[in-house]
């Protein structure tokens, strides 16, 4: 039931605050993540990880790819992420000591239920699901397993299963860390700053109008770039593929310093350029190459904290989110990007819920 919503895709994004909070609730504590909660087995599955090798399609990729990251970075693992269509069709190695993690939604995925079952006669650690369907052939093949809690997700676009996927992950990398040395310290300001996501995302929800507007902008266009550094490169993946999805707009995402190599010379007024720019370390970095675009007759739509110091100007559209933690930035950077999209193929008049030539799962080659 849609309720009051025009969409499910619209709906969907609006239950994100409370999917969020759900998929923590009795996993966390104020400041420690309960590695219990992740499966009575967990600690030990986890204790001598040396690999996570991330397989997954579409959506669930990008939510993998923001992971990879995170475990980098905080549990210093090293870490690979690729879609499951490609790995399933290469030879590959897997040390014994690997923990071999599939993310899907709907846990019926073909491609990425082949990737494990074929990683299995080649043997790893263990096999972690992320999965929003319990009861699922992935949930039933994997080792262990952590539940998002989305709740059934109608709209073929994927929304709030992206972000529970991220919650879920980040609970994940914070107990897969903890058995490598990361402090209490930065566990309890990571965790606390979890706590926090869904009331920021409620506020980026509450810039719907603001996005609307913008969307405007896009009604007529046939092409996008989406940029981001960092954690947020994947973000604006997840932005492009919503775009094109469900508005028909050819987008495409880059790490922003990869605009020099090619993509700048795709850069005219009639290619927006999208960017996602929390204040983290990487702010200045990305500052110039909107410059770059900007110089070039670009026109821009920046989502970024105050911090960020990104001024409005001819031609730059600056819309303010909240200030978030580095850590936890990609679960709230993705909401407007959700919103800009939706808004667009509203505008469009496109099938929002159920674009062309796309199934909710895909489980077949
Ligand atoms: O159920 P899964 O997470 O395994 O599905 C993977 C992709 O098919 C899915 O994320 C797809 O890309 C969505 N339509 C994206 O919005």
């Amino acid at each position: 039931d849609k309720g009051e919503y025009r969409h499910y895709m619209l709906k969907e994004i609006h239950e994100q605050p409370r999917v969020i909070k759900a998929t923590m609730e009795g996993r966390v504590t104020a400041t420690k993540v309960l590695e219990q909660a992740l499966g009575t087995e967990a600690g030990n599955l986890l204790q001598d990880v040396r690999h996570v090798q991330i397989i997954a399609c579409g959506t669930s990729y990008h939510a993998g790819m923001v992971a990879r990251y995170w475990i980098e970075d905080l549990a210093g693992v090293p870490c690979s992420v690729e879609v499951a269509s490609e790995f399933r069709y290469r030879n590959h190695v897997i040390q014994k000591d690997t923990l071999f993690l599939c993310i899907s939604q709907s846990g019926e995925t073909a491609d990425t239920l082949a990737a494990l079952r074929q990683a299995k006669k080649a043997g790893f650690r263990a096999a972690l699901a992320i999965c929003n369907v319990p009861g699922s052939t992935l949930v039933r093949e994997s080792d262990l397993v952590i539940m998002t809690q989305a709740g059934p997700e109608i709209g073929v676009a994927s929304t709030k299963a992206f972000t529970t996927q991220l919650t879920a992950l980040l609970l994940f990398t914070l107990a897969l860390a903890r058995k490598n040395g990361l402090s209490e310290e930065r566990e309890a300001e990571i965790v606390k700053a979890l706590h926090l996501v869904p009331g920021q995302v409620n506020d980026v929800l509450a810039l719907d109008g603001e996005i609307a507007e913008m969307s405007m902008r896009f009604m007529d266009k046939n092409h996008a770039l989406f940029l981001g550094r960092g954690s947020q490169y994947p973000v604006a993946m997840e932005g492009a593929l919503k775009l094109k999805e469900i508005s028909y707009i050819h987008a495409e995402a880059y790490p922003a310093g990869e605009l020099k190599h090619g993509p700048l010379a795709l850069v005219d007024s009639e290619m927006p350029v999208v960017t996602v720019a929390p204040n983290n370390h990487m702010a200045e970095k990305l500052k110039s190459n909107l410059e770059e675009v900007r110089a070039r007759g670009g026109e821009l739509f920046v989502f970024a904290d105050r911090a960020a110091n990104i001024k409005p100007e001819d031609n730059i559209h600056v819309i303010q989110l909240p200030e978030v933690h580095e850590i936890t930035a990609p679960i709230v950077y993705t909401v407007p990007l959700q919103l800009l999209s939706y808004h667009v193929a509203v505008l469009k008049g496109t099938d929002v819920d159920q674009p062309r030539n796309l199934a909710k799962s895909v489980t077949v080659e």
